[in-house]
């Protein structure tokens, strides 16, 4: 959260804005409850810096309500924190419940392109038609040769570097990304633009919650000037436009130039080049796919990396959840080959971990926020037009009553020996997470060894045309 607690506006300022909101809220029904409020400020004082969506969801048992309300400075959102209310609502009412905020800072922060933070308006439907034409059902199974292909690299790389296992799992995700998005690009400037886009896509996390930037509820201070004390959020949206732009221009300029490897004509931006809508200047159209593909990148590679970290650190702490999937693989598949897509449906256990995965520690517990585009009531509470909305995915996953013991990683009730490092000393991991849209677990060790003999000489055989090997983590 960008800290503006500093700020020192005038008293009149606040007052305004009182009256502002209280007219603004001046209706017969009462919004979905809140936790207490203070005047002027309203939630603000209250609102969680770590990890808001436990918080929103301890809220929601105490006030008693599916939905409950946070107020700042007079702008509403709700958290909607059970799948009932969500489908009701983000499904039933989808047509009131599917457009974008789009807070002011979505826009200073160079954002604005992003479709999915974008308000339903016609720039949006072009860009939404290139994604559909990209990533529907049939689309998205021709990735998978390159997918695997990407996998394959990074168990090798693993192999041999077992150590920066971190490092080789945030490549290949940026690699199968990028490669969707323009084609193949050299490691060294798909990392850099890795890194510009993790920066960026933390700093627009921070800024995009209830309450974390004031000038989301108070526009106007964006014409103050910089030197204006609590002004800090000025220079920080500087800095994230910065890179919001280079992580939306620099790869399609290296498209541009030739210089990624696409000669199957296989990325996104070479099957755009030909399909986008005639009507549209050229101007347009380029921006429209220039876009398209940002979003793609971003969209795809550090949510990848959350989730396989996530994956890594799962197996890690829980060694007889991974003994038993690595019994289905074998059981399944033997020890000739690695595992393929086609193997999925043969291999229930490995997708319970998977989903359970995705319970345990969802990618985006807040979702993207949606915003309400008409006035609406929801079991006798009134949710005005405007209303920013945040789906509180991790509460839906663990809703007691769905999931008895929420916080347990189980995708069965097998047994839970201490995983070893190197030196076969067990290794004390506490999962710790981001706070951001995208939330991602702290560093942590973890070892890599071959399982077995037979594992060894499968993995020593790496780089030759069709390697096999598994790999156990200690
Ligand atoms: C576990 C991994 C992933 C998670 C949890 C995830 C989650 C999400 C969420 C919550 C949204 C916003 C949905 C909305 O409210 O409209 C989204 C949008 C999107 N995701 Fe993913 N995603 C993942 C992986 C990927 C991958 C691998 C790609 C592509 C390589 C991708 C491409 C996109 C795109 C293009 C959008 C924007 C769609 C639009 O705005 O119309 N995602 N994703």
């Amino acid at each position: 959260m960008i800290s503006l607690h500093s700020l020192a506006l005038p008293t009149a300022i606040l007052i305004v804005v009182a009256i502002t909101s209280s007219l603004r809220r001046r209706r017969t029904l009462p919004s979905p409850p809140n936790p207490p409020c203070i005047p002027f400020l309203g939630n603000y004082l209250s609102l969680p810096v770590r990890q808001p969506w436990t918080t929103y969801a301890e809220w929601s048992k105490t006030l008693h309500s599916d939905v409950v309300s946070i107020w700042v400075f007079g702008r509403l959102s709700i958290v909607v924190n059970t799948k009932e209310a969500a489908k009701e609502l983000l499904e039933r009412r989808s047509a009131k419940y599917s457009d974008r905020p789009f807070p002011i800072m979505t826009e200073m922060m160079g954002w604005a392109w992003a479709t999915s933070l974008m308000p339903y308006t016609n720039a949006w439907r072009v860009r939404r038609r290139i994604l559909h034409k990209t990533f529907h059902a049939a689309a998205a199974l021709t990735y998978r040769p390159h997918q695997r292909a990407e996998v394959h690299k990074m168990l090798k790389r693993v192999y041999g570097d077992p150590q920066h296992f971190a490092y080789h799992v945030r490549s290949m995700a940026a690699s199968i990304a990028m490669t969707i998005a323009y084609g193949v690009m050299e490691p060294h400037e798909s990392d850099k633009i890795l890194d510009i886009a993790e920066t960026s896509v933390t700093m627009f996390s921070n800024a995009v919650f209830p309450g974390a930037a004031v000038v989301n509820a108070l526009p106007f201070l964006r014409h103050l000037p910089a030197w204006f004390p609590g002004m800090g959020f000025k220079p920080y949206a500087q800095k994230c436009s910065e890179l919001a732009m280079d992580m939306r221009d620099l790869p399609w300029e290296f498209f541009k130039k030739g210089l990624t490897d696409d000669a199957s004509g296989f990325s996104m931006a070479s099957q755009l080049s030909s399909k986008v809508e005639k009507h549209h200047s050229k101007e347009d159209r380029e921006q429209a796919m220039k876009d398209a593909c940002a979003v793609t990148y971003a969209a795809g590679a550090d949510t990848t990396v959350s989730v396989l970290s996530t994956s890594i650190l799962a197996l890690l702490l829980h060694p007889g959840v991974q003994y038993r999937a690595q019994q289905e693989i074998e059981g399944v598949v033997g020890r000739q080959r690695l595992p393929t897509f086609e193997d999925r449906d043969s291999l229930p256990y490995v997708e319970a971990v998977y989903r359970e995965i995705l319970r345990w520690k969802p990618v985006t517990p807040l979702s993207v926020s949606r915003s309400v585009l008409e006035d609406d009531v929801y079991e006798g509470k009134f949710i005005p037009k405007g209303t920013e909305v945040f789906p509180n995915v991790w509460a839906m996953l663990h809703n007691p009553t769905e999931y008895p013991d929420p916080e347990a990683f189980s995708p069965s009730a097998s047994y839970n020996p201490m995983a070893k490092d190197e030196k076969g000393e067990d290794i004390i991991v506490n999962p710790e997470y981001t706070d951001g849209v995208i939330s991602h677990p702290l560093p942590f060790r973890c070892g890599f060894t071959p399982r077995d003999e037979q594992a060894e000489i499968l993995l020593s055989r790496l780089g030759e045309a069709d390697y096999e090997g598994l790999l156990l983590l200690t």
